[in-house]
């Protein structure tokens, strides 16, 4: 924060305008979305990482190994919504590219669009987006498809497949068997 400004200011918040402004220049290195800042904090016992918000969001070692929901959120997400969203979450004529919703989108709009759904219909245009709140195929993987999708938006994983991935963990599995078992 450069001193000098403060001093010279005649105001506080004038003050204060300006170590924000200084704040947004600096932190201009980490990318953030509309969830805030996807800097992963820890990982639970299935193997998911969150944000320091408690979002869920991806991490890549150094040895470019993905966490696991980013692997299965590419394979959900190209099962279930890139016959309207696109290949890679880059959008088409009919439906928004989701990797540029996240910009803005939080982790709960995310979740509450994709079990409720959108309808958006002006006399130009009828675009829908169905409710997904009763089809476990993409519910059960909600925060995979989210975690991808986020990865995407913040430019981390490119338009390719995350081949090198963490293992399945038991815990995963079991959530994932008991969530598709009760459909
Ligand atoms: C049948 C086509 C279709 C499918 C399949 C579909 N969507 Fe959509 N989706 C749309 C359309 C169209 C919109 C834009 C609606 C509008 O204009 O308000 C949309 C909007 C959204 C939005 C809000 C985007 C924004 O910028 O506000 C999210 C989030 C979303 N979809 C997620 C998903 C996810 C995740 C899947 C897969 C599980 C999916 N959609 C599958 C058609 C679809």
């Amino acid at each position: 924060m450069p001193q000098s400004l403060c001093r010279r200011s005649i105001s506080t918040i004038a003050c204060l305008a300006a170590s924000v402004l200084s704040l947004t220049i600096w932190s201009g290195i980490a990318t953030a979305d509309g969830s805030g800042d996807p800097k992963s904090v820890s990982r639970d016992e299935n193997g998911k990482y969150v944000d320091a918000q408690g979002n869920p969001t991806f991490h890549v070692s150094d040895d470019g190994t993905w966490d696991w929901y980013t692997y299965s959120g590419y394979r959900r997400y190209h099962s279930d919504c890139h016959v309207c969203h696109g290949p890679d979450g880059e959008g088409s004529s009919y439906a928004p590219a989701l990797k540029d919703s996240l910009q803005k989108l939080s982790y709960s709009d995310f979740a509450s669009t994709v079990a409720g759904g959108r309808v958006n219909v002006t006399s130009s245009q009828n675009n829908v987006m169905p409710s997904f709140g009763n089809n476990p195929n993409v519910m059960c993987y909600l925060d995979d498809i989210y975690v991808y999708l986020r990865a995407r938006s913040d430019g981390a994983l490119g338009r390719v497949r995350p081949e090198k991935k963490e293992d399945k963990t038991k815990a995963y599995a079991k959530a994932e068997d008991s969530c598709m078992g009760a459909k």
